[in-house]
């Protein structure tokens, strides 16, 4: 909604500033894909697929999806329009809507906005450490602070398969004391059992065996660089055995950020992770890849409750009356000249009356009101006023623009010297106040 925009427009205005910095190039998803992409690449048996995904077929029985997140598409687009040729990583950014069938509650949506960053074709753990370091420039330019980093390492397919032989017998050792769902997820995708929510299964799941303490060479000093690199850029971290996230594709680095007050309740700003096997699994040839994607929702939600100034556009401060009907056929044209030459102007062109206008451009605060009347109109003048000395002069169109823009800068200036001044002014009382405070 129109109120809600100052806070999207802060929102998009950062991470379109961090992608341009870091090199990540825009990339623009189609919102609905082929069900097959997230089946394969986000898993058919996490909840997102199983349970979540908006899906439907075509006049010509294509089984087709709104779109659940950015980073099987990015792959797609990767593969089918020929980045496989770009110098490597090929940094890519999105930002939209997203769609899942969930319970609706504060913070889940069922469509909800994501903004997302892949870099594909890069295995060092550097580019890990710049996924975060990206999110947490972003936090920080939106002023949300106490956002914590949880974060873990899952392993790849040497490690994996040995460590899910250990998890599942530990798990069936103590089936009877899992939820239904964790029952299934025993068969389907055992490591989903360790970040379900439900009481019981933290219980079990908090003495099993930890993906860290099982993890093969290889991914053991991919997450031991990770670690120090954030050290190095001094992001503190939590260590979460228990993180695994719910899409199928991670290997390695895992990892969720938290607004600090909301720990514990299931509302990650945003999460991301290695995912080196997705490329391959969508038909390509065998490419790292890591990124990250956060919930533009949820992260103004925060802003909100934390009173964060959003973003105002500025503002015109020069408003346009007409009045009689050849005023208001040239209204049109001196409004498009003024806003070629970079004046902003407000109007209320349906209005006839001129009290009205007026009362309109004192309610938007306008500093100078340009007036044409049917006299105007005809010899191509125009009525300057001045709304701050209420003094109002005739002048030829072609001169109006240099002199408002003139005018515009003088006030300017002044504002500038009045609160200057009255800075100088709050100072001065606060060193009296405090000198007095001393003396007693
Ligand atoms: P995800 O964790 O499913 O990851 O979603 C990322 C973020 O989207 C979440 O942390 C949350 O802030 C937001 N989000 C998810 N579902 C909802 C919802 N129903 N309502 C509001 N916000 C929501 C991914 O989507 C991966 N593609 C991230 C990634 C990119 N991994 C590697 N690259």
């Amino acid at each position: 909604m129109p109120a809600d925009q100052p806070y999207w427009q802060k929102l998009r205005k950062s991470v379109e500033k961090i992608a341009i910095d870091y090199n990540y190039q825009r990339i623009d998803l189609p919102i609905l894909e082929f069900t097959e992409l997230f089946e394969r690449g986000t898993g058919e048996s996490t909840d997102i697929v199983d349970k979540e995904m908006f899906k439907f077929k075509t006049r010509g029985k294509e089984d087709v999806c709104l779109r659940p997140e950015g980073t099987p598409s990015v792959v797609r687009a990767y593969l089918q329009h020929g980045m496989r040729s770009w110098p490597k990583p090929v940094k890519l950014s999105y930002s939209g809507p997203m769609y899942r069938y969930d319970r609706p509650q504060e913070g889940r949506y069922r469509e909800f906005f994501q903004f997302g960053f892949e870099a594909i074709g890069e295995q060092d753990a550097i580019l890990d450490a710049q996924m975060i370091q990206m999110a947490m420039q972003i936090f920080r330019k939106l002023k949300i602070k106490n956002v914590s980093l949880h974060l873990n390492s899952i392993g790849c397919n040497e490690c994996r398969p040995s460590y899910n032989k250990l998890l599942i017998s530990y798990l069936n050792n103590r089936k009877k004391s899992l939820c239904m769902d964790c029952k299934r997820r025993l068969k389907t995708n055992p490591l989903r059992v360790l970040d379900c929510k439900e009481e019981k299964c933290t219980q079990v799941v908090s003495q099993a065996p930890q993906t860290v303490d099982h993890l093969c060479d290889d991914c053991k000093s991919h997450f031991t660089s990770l670690l120090e690199y954030l050290d190095e850029i001094e992001i503190p971290y939590s260590l979460r055995p228990q993180l695994v996230r719910g899409l199928d594709y991670y290997t390695k680095t895992v990892f969720e950020f938290f607004a600090k007050d909301d720990e514990g309740a299931q509302a990650a700003l945003g999460g991301g992770g290695r995912y080196d096997y997705l490329v391959e699994k969508l038909g390509g040839p065998n490419t790292p890849a890591v990124g990250f994607a956060c919930g533009m929702d949820r992260l103004i939600n925060v802003m909100k409750k934390n009173d964060i100034n959003p973003y105002y556009p500025p503002k015109p401060k020069i408003y346009l009356a007409q009045l009689g009907d050849t005023a208001k056929k040239k209204s049109l044209k001196i409004f498009e000249e003024l806003e070629k030459s970079g004046i902003m102007v407000a109007e209320s062109f349906g209005r006839g009356n001129l009290r009205t206008q007026l009362s309109q451009a004192n309610k938007l605060k306008a500093e100078i009101v340009l007036i044409i009347g049917q006299r105007e109109a005809l010899d191509g003048t125009v009525i300057l006023k001045d709304m701050n000395s209420g003094g109002q002069e005739t002048m030829p169109f072609n001169k109006t623009i240099k002199e408002v823009k003139k005018r515009l800068k003088k006030n300017a200036e002044m504002a500038k010297k009045l609160a200057l001044q009255q800075a100088k002014k709050k100072d001065k009382q606060r060193k009296k106040s405090g000198n007095r405070k001393k003396k007693k």
